[in-house]
């Protein structure tokens, strides 16, 4: 949450500056700012609203600034007003700081500062941090030193960027626990400090990680990386991927469907490379890491990654049998769990920052048990942390509301299963080949669900434009799609959703249904579980409820049924959970578009959320 970025160049920071907060504004979007030092001294121009807001009223303020820093803001302390908007500047004029994190002790520092006659000008716990550097250099020390002491006297995680007009080509950056990366990239002409790689200029080909109690110190022609007590620290680059530069949103109106339509491709990138039909062969190699000996697997992640994650368990469990649980990484953090050496933790998290799963990363390695990340994110904080990490092939997403990495994440643990499956003797050849060939058959399914767009558009302007309230239900793998679907329609269309187990209607949620509140049923093509799912609709609508199916294109009894039915054109059951996956998002998108909201940015939220 928040993104931070500084540049020490030969060229025009605010125009640098600027297109990196907007690439970085996915992180928190409520305001923004940039402080830059030229031949005045610093200048900050800071606004509620989003960077577009801020680059309207700039008009050339900064000059010729080749040196200067900037900050995205998801706000925790204080509401999203210009003054609450970061940079902050010391009460000296001198020094400004751009942070991401918490402070836990600001009040004890802000009752000192105002003490000793400084005065606050903005409710951030923030502020405080630009005033300590300051006296620190009032004291004599550099930036760098003044930015050490300041950052020892902080309770919490932060990580903060600090400029001041005694040193103007230099930007000091400090990273104390994890609140978000801080990343070091360089260039010809030019050195640069960011949150995520999303911000490095196209130039910048590997980066450097600033770990815990590390602090940089950049000027356009050097960095300097030192540890806690200031001795020099010698840190190996690491190559940057192509696939986590941000992409351009090119014909369409929004990232979302931008996203949502491209999900064909995305599928390929989780194949590529790893499914080789003609022997036929899954290899993801990273999976000869997981222990021999293993009593369990627990997957675990937060929101979207957490139904991804939902899913695999299932997946895994029955393909590879061994048993699986699956939880809420923050729930896994927040107790003792009884895990050891032959429990192997797959933490699913598209960013790699999410807070959470951190922890939940954190309690497992404290435990002795081997970790498997499943990202989109090569150059996370979670990727460094685990004993390997599977890339989701899915490149960067930038909505908010995650679609194309929750397909990829589900199908990569599919993969896993089947992998795991098939290396431990648990599928038949005939069963192994199968599944390949309906994998292998997906990007088209995928196209093919994708092109029924309008109708689902549709549906979307009729009856969902004025919902409040609906239900979604699925049974066995349809279960974690429902709960995937019920979030995409809350954050994205602000329609409160509930997704259920339709096994779980009868001991409460039916008391909910009712005409005002349309129930979407998922409904599989065959087996014992599409009867009962038969009758979850026939209790519905006995109870004056709607029913909107989604179910396969020739299930003609479902459609007599329904009030309504989106079809699903694949005859492959396996295809099913990614399949009415992509409806589901398209309804959430287009109801939010018919209720005026832009869907990319939902009030509230972020895409990475690195706090507690
Ligand atoms: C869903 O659309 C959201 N983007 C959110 O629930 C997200 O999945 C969650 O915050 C976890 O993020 P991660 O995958 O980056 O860890």
């Amino acid at each position: 949450m928040c993104g931070i970025v500084g540049y020490a160049g030969y060229g025009d920071a605010k125009t640098f500056l600027l297109r990196a907060l907007n690439n970085l504004e996915y992180r928190g979007y409520d305001s923004a700012g940039i402080a830059a030092i030229n031949g005045h001294g610093i200048t900050t121009i800071k606004r509620a609203g989003r960077v577009s807001a801020l680059e309207e009223t700039i008009n050339g303020q900064f000059g010729q600034a080749t040196t200067g820093i900037a900050h995205t803001r998801w706000a925790t302390h204080g509401s999203p007003t210009d003054v609450n908007a970061h940079p902050h500047v010391s009460y000296d004029g001198k020094v400004a700081i751009a942070h991401n994190g918490i402070i836990e002790n600001h009040a004890t520092l802000r009752r000192s500062l105002t003490t000793a006659g400084i005065e606050f000008n903005s409710e951030t716990d923030s502020e405080a941090i630009a005033h300590m550097i300051a006296r620190h250099m009032d004291d004599g020390a550099s930036l760098l030193e003044a930015t050490q002491r300041a950052g020892n006297e902080l309770e919490g995680l932060s990580v903060i960027l600090a400029i001041s007009s005694s040193e103007p080509d230099a930007i000091v950056g400090i990273r104390i626990g994890y609140a978000g990366s801080l990343i070091l990239g360089e260039a010809n002409g030019a050195r640069v400090l960011a949150s995520n790689t999303m911000a490095m200029p196209a130039e910048v080909t590997a980066v450097t990680h600033i770990d815990h109690c590390e602090a940089v110190r950049i000027t356009r022609d050097r960095a300097e990386i030192a540890d806690v007590i200031g001795a020099t620290v010698v840190k190996a680059q690491v190559p940057l991927k192509p696939d986590n530069r941000i992409t351009e949103i090119g014909e369409y109106e929004h990232f979302m469907r931008k996203e949502i339509s491209e999900q064909a491709a995305a599928v390929q990138g989780a194949m590529r490379g790893r499914i080789d039909f003609s022997k036929p062969r899954i290899d993801i190699p990273e999976i000869d890491r997981i222990p021999n000996e293993l009593d369990r697997i627990i997957l675990a992640g937060m929101g979207t990654s957490h139904f991804a994650a939902m899913a695999g368990s299932r997946w895994i469990e029955r393909l590879a049998q061994i048993p699986t649980t699956v939880e809420y990484a923050g729930e896994l953090a927040d107790r003792e769990p009884v895990m050891g050496r032959r429990d192997l933790l797959i933490a699913v998290t598209q960013s790699g920052e999410t807070y959470d799963t951190l922890t939940a990363i954190e309690t497992a390695k404290r435990k002795g048990s081997a970790v498997c990340v499943v990202t989109a994110s090569a150059h996370s904080e979670a990727t460094r942390m685990a004993d390997f990490a599977i890339d989701i092939g899915a490149g960067a997403e930038v909505a908010v509301p995650s679609t194309k990495t929750f397909i990829n994440s589900m199908l990569v643990l599919y993969m896993m299963g089947l992998q795991i499956g098939n290396d431990r003797g648990k599928l038949s050849q005939l069963e192994f080949v199968r599944q390949i060939e309906s994998i292998v058959a997906l990007p088209r399914a995928i196209n093919r669900t994708i092109g029924q767009e309008s109708d689902v558009e549709e549906l979307a302007l009729d009856r969902f434009k004025d919902v409040d309230n609906l239900l979604m239900l699925g049974r066995g793998d349809l279960f974690p799609i429902a709960l995937e679907g019920a979030l995409k329609m809350k954050e994205t269309a602000y329609v409160h959703a509930e997704g259920c187990s339709a096994s779980e209607m009868k001991h409460g949620i039916n008391a909910l249904i009712e005409p005002a509140t349309p129930t979407i049923v998922l409904i599989p093509k065959n087996g014992e579980l599409r009867t009962k799912m038969l009758t979850s609709i026939y209790e519905v609508q006995s109870r004056g409820g709607e029913v909107i199916a989604i179910a396969h294109e020739m299930d003609f009894e479902v459609e007599e049924l329904a009030d309504r039915m989106i079809p699903i054109a694949s005859d492959d059951e396996e295809h099913f959970p990614f399949l009415m996956t992509i409806p589901l998002q398209q309804l959430a998108y287009y109801t939010a578009l018919a209720r005026g909201i832009d869907p990319d940015r939902p009030r509230n939220l972020a895409k990475t959320v690195t706090v507690a």
